[in-house]
């Protein structure tokens, strides 16, 4: 499927002060990589190798320090500026250019996915050639959400921006699948009460027009926003846990860049030698011995 990818890493990052009063919020450490890594190994993993990556003024050159052009991974990764936080939906006004005729993903940049068989439930949506598609996972307390209403046979029936009183628990979570339309469905949105272009509103636009889907997160999969100093612990802790019990990276590029076969064997012990005082680049150079996944 014909479709590019788009991370939004843009914002303040006000509610982690003072961790971002110098440094982009997406450029902290999860652990053993920078939290940018964990959605885009999730665009990596869905099978996209044509990615923008949009940020603030001061941090965009950051983020092109850390990724480059993407040809170490065997990927394109060109970046654009957001002046202000204008809301997740102006990333389509940004990315218009860059999108041409292709179908787009967007995530943002602080959201960690994480589940058995994510890949492939991926590469599936991603061959989804009409409307949209969205990922609802339930949590405790969605009011800092989006929220999907859901139907008995798990259809969408609204859509709503950090409801007061949520009709339902599922979240939406910020990873987005559209079509075409989503760049001139943003183009007719107007800014909400807190002045940003919302992408909840442009998502009632396929849900209006009966294009929306529902892809129901469950029990076995994990979603957190490293958004807080709470939440980034908690996710730090995660990533911890889980790589050091299995011996397994999560999300990691250049892992995933070499199972796809985007980068052979030669390049990816390069990747490895660049980072060999640490830890990550000993797994690294030690996965061509592994066998199986
Ligand atoms: C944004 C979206 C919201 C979504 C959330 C996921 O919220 O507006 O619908 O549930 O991301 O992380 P924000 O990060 O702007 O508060």
């Amino acid at each position: 499927m014909n479709r590019k990818g788009i991370v939004l890493a843009g914002g303040s990052g006000s509610r982690l002060h003072p961790l971002t009063l110098a440094v982009s919020k997406q450029l902290l450490p999860v652990y053993d990589k920078p939290m940018v890594y964990y959605p885009l190994g999730v665009l990596m993993l869905a099978g996209m190798r044509d990615v923008l990556l949009i940020s603030t003024p001061r941090d965009t050159p950051l983020f092109a320090e850390l990724l480059g052009d993407g040809s170490a991974w065997g990927m394109s990764i060109t970046y654009a500026i957001q002046k202000k936080p204008a809301g997740l939906a102006e990333a389509y006004l940004i990315g218009a250019d860059f999108l041409g005729s292709s179908l787009p993903c967007l995530i943002l940049g602080d959201n960690i996915f994480f589940g058995h068989d994510l890949g492939p439930r991926l590469r599936k949506v991603n061959n989804r050639p009409h409307g949209a598609t969205i990922f609802a996972y339930p949590v405790a307390d969605p009011r800092a959400y989006g929220v999907v209403e859901l139907g008995a046979a798990g259809q969408p029936l609204s859509i709503e921006e950090k409801p007061a009183v949520p009709k339902g628990r599922h979240a939406v979570t910020g990873l987005y699948f559209h079509d075409q339309q989503a760049v001139d469905f943003a183009r007719q949105l107007a800014p909400s009460p807190r002045g940003e272009l919302e992408i909840t509103d442009l998502n009632r636009h396929y849900l209006n027009s009966g294009q929306l889907e529902v892809e129901l997160l469950g029990r076995g999969d994990v979603w957190l926003d490293a958004g807080t100093h709470d939440s980034l612990v908690d996710a730090s802790n995660f990533v911890q846990s889980l790589e050091t019990r299995q011996g397994q990276k999560i999300c990691c590029p250049e892992e995933i860049a070499w199972r796809q076969g985007w980068i052979d064997d030669e390049q990816l012990a390069r990747l490895a030698h660049r980072q060999q005082q640490s830890p990550y680049g000993a797994y690294l150079a030690g996965l061509p011995g592994q066998s199986g996944i």
